[in-house]
């Protein structure tokens, strides 16, 4: 699955010094711009009470900065290989950044309050009309955000704060799944295939699967009906060949057997534990035989042990209820007790990429994409 460890997809494109001083302009500019957020949002936030015994090393700004130049490296030597196109927002919209930073900067006392008051359930105990009947696990205000996932103002701010949180780098994680996606269609006809994306949010990851793979069809399955109200909006470009459906992870409302990939990008950690092998179970049935699960989620204990300490924090500074459990959980126990087959596992800065695939059984004809026959 590792990039260095494949044939390259196509011709590697001739370094193109142009193309590249563009990335690496562009992604030095968002680096600066989030993670310079991050401090100081940091700042005005006021100290955020941690306990730091007991918890692994914690790496400094330079340590950080150090492994998302790492990551960076290896999206761009991605493009270059030909395994997904350069990001379409290269050169984003000043207005729309600015505003997009006023409007987090305006949200952040209301975040503040919350963790200093430890108040994990808002959404709970005042839920916004129409979300009482979702499930209590999800009722509540994950990272201590306004609202929760249950409403158009936290859908608008959702990408925004996720950028922040990981320094500018969240995007460039979530295209490293566009890798075995690349693998799975190369040679299958793309406009017969089917995506699912899985707890798909705003729908981000998707609009850079359409950019690179425009005719095969997606859905994006969410819980939250204003977050896929956001996707939809997100997907506007594509819209004869996407579709949202709201519903559990746990649940889905999809056909077995209908789908040749299934993509779930940051779930798990937010999942009460016995939940996770029940949505594993879920893929596993949706999946065609032979299809693939191509699964992205935060590291876990020990993936890499420079980075520990940061796991040990997170959860105190940012309301996540799962996470500690999440992050020593056997997630391969779940996935092989679902019948799924490991493909590969690498790590991406503060993710980890995990492809699984759904056997095909001996002797039974192929009911995925095709194959083209050479
Ligand atoms: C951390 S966000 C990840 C969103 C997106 N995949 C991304 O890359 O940013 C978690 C998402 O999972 C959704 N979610 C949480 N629990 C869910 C469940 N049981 N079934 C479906 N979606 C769920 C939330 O509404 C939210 O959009």
């Amino acid at each position: 699955m590792n990039s260095a460890s494949h044939p390259r997809p196509h011709p590697p494109s001739s370094p193109r010094p142009g193309r590249r001083l563009a990335y690496a302009a562009s992604q030095a500019a968002r680096v600066a711009w989030f993670f310079g957020q991050y401090a100081l949002a940091a700042r005005l936030g006021g100290p955020v009470r941690v306990a730091r015994s007991g918890t692994g090393p914690v790496p400094g700004t330079r340590g950080v900065l150090d492994s998302l130049r790492a990551l960076m490296a290896r999206d761009l030597a991605n493009i270059e290989a030909g395994y997904y196109r350069m990001p379409h927002d290269l050169l984003p919209a000043p207005g729309r950044v600015l505003a997009e930073a006023a409007a987090f900067f305006r949200d952040l006392p209301e975040v503040a309050r919350r963790r200093e008051d430890r108040v994990g359930v808002e959404v709970r105990d005042k839920p916004p009309p129409g979300t009482e009947k979702l499930p209590a696990y999800y009722r509540q205000n994950f990272h201590f955000q306004t609202d929760g996932y249950l409403s158009e103002r936290s859908a608008r701010l959702y990408d925004h704060q996720v950028e922040v949180l990981f320094g500018g780098g969240a995007d460039a994680m979530r295209r490293q799944c566009l890798v075995p996606i690349f693998e799975y269609v190369r040679d299958r006809r793309v406009a017969e295939c089917r995506l699912l994306d899985v707890a798909a949010g705003t729908g981000r990851f998707l609009t850079f699967v359409k950019d690179n793979h425009p005719r095969l069809p997606v859905t994006a399955l969410d819980l939250s009906t204003a977050y896929l109200k956001e996707a939809r909006r997100a997907l506007a470009p594509w819209a004869r060949t996407s579709s949202v459906v709201q519903g559990a992870a746990e649940a889905m409302p999809v056909a077995d057997g209908s789908q040749d990939i299934v993509t779930c990008i940051y779930l798990f950690h937010e999942l009460p534990p016995k939940l996770r092998g029940e949505v594993a179970r879920e893929f596993a049935r949706v999946l065609k035989p032979g299809g693939v699960l191509v699964f992205m989620d935060s590291l876990q204990k020990g993936d890499d042990p420079a980075l520990d300490g940061l796991l040990d924090l997170f959860p105190q500074a940012f309301h996540e209820p799962y996470y500690a459990h999440y992050a020593r959980d056997d997630l391969a126990a779940h996935f092989a007790g679902a019948g799924l087959e490991p493909i590969g596992v690498e790590l991406a800065f503060m993710s980890k990429l995990a492809v699984w695939r759904k056997p095909q059984p001996m002797g039974e004809a192929s009911r995925d994409c095709h194959k083209t026959v050479t």
